[in-house]
């Protein structure tokens, strides 16, 4: 008898440090002690050597014995059941749940992909504010109060001006911009100054009160209109491919003289005639010029030492020729279908 409680008491030593680490451990350990050969039904079996005055205690024994292998058994199958991550046996080559992160705006995209060509010429970021008194949009800029020309941007005024205060505006352009820096920097000047201009407008497709531009300055000594030329036909190549072509169209701008309009060839339909074109092969991309020597001396720069150009351009306009977007409403809706499809540039 001595024996027999020896051997229980050493299998359940066993049986308490048992452990498995996957599904079929815990098979095999239900088949070592509680399968139709395994030892829990052993020892049972030795009941009928044990002798009758014995027989009670030894039942509870043996009773004790068995309901604690079993236990063991459902709490090595709990540990699956739950998912205990450090036991179980989770397929960790399955991919995970993609998490959504955002995406950059087409706009943007295309802003830094313009502003990353001018860099490689040597052009500097400017900014500025998007609310800005009337000398930095339209006086420095060669319109006074009363310029026809101010028509042209049909403007949004967050003051009137008095006799004494200026008027308070949303820019109409980021040639503001240009003015703070020439207000600020001495030739040579060479920057682009990017950035959300607002013109009062009705939103339909065509046309928004507000939209972005990149707008360029290059002043310094000897600078040309072949200077000018060539800048934006570098540009223009870079952000469209060899192919494209070029021309210029005289125009009139009240900060530039001469001044010209540039068009390429419209890279929707290689230039054999579609809606975007009208027809005509050419799309309109930029106003540009030297620049007038007013807007110069109002800012102490000698027109007669320096010369400069200056240019601007939509980026709503770059960013249709090249994704073939064509309802600018689209730009500002935040419709994560059109925004999602900007994913892989
Ligand atoms: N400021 C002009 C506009 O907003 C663009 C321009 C910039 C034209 C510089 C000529 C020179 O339309």
């Amino acid at each position: 008898m001595e024996q027999l409680l020896q051997q229980i008491e050493a299998v359940k030593a066993e049986i308490a440090a048992s452990v498995a680490t996957t599904p079929s451990e815990v098979e095999q350990y239900r088949i070592k002690y509680l399968g139709t050969k395994g030892l829990v039904k052993q020892i049972m079996g030795e009941m009928k050597n044990v002798p009758n005055e014995q027989k009670k205690e030894f039942g509870q024994i043996l009773n004790a014995f068995k309901i604690l292998a079993e236990d063991k058994l459902v709490e090595l199958q709990a540990a699956f059941e739950q998912g205990d991550e450090a036991s179980s046996n989770i397929d960790f080559t399955l991919p995970g749940d993609a998490v959504p992160v955002g995406t950059r705006h087409p706009l943007n995209l295309v802003r830094n992909q313009m502003v990353s060509i001018f860099k490689r010429l040597g052009f500097a970021v400017a900014e500025g504010p998007e609310v800005e008194d009337d000398w930095h949009n339209f006086g420095a800029m060669n319109l006074p109060l009363d310029h026809p020309a101010r028509d042209m941007q049909d403007t949004f005024y967050v003051q009137e001006g008095t006799e004494t205060e200026s008027a308070w505006l949303l820019r109409t352009h980021t040639s503001s911009v240009q003015a703070r820096v020439m207000e600020t920097q001495k030739p040579p000047i060479r920057v682009i100054c990017p950035g959300r201009v607002y013109r009062n407008e009705t939103i339909s497709a065509r046309a928004h009160c507000f939209f972005h531009q990149v707008e360029g300055l290059y002043i310094d000594e000897n600078v040309s209109f072949a200077d000018l030329k060539q800048t934006l036909y570098f540009f223009v190549q870079e952000m469209f491919g060899k192919e494209v072509k070029v021309r210029f169209r005289p125009s009139y701008f009240p900060f530039t003289e001469p001044s010209a309009e540039m068009d390429i060839s419209c890279q929707i339909c290689s230039g054999k005639g579609c809606n975007i074109c009208k027809h005509t092969g050419w799309v309109e991309i930029l106003g540009s010029g030297m620049v007038h020597p007013k807007v110069l001396e109002n800012f102490g720069i000698d027109p007669e030492k320096y010369t400069g150009f200056a240019f601007g351009m939509g980026v709503e306009r770059i960013a249709q020729l090249k994704y073939q977007v064509n309802d600018l409403r689209l730009y500002s809706q935040n419709d994560l279908r059109f925004l999602q499809q900007f994913k892989s540039v």
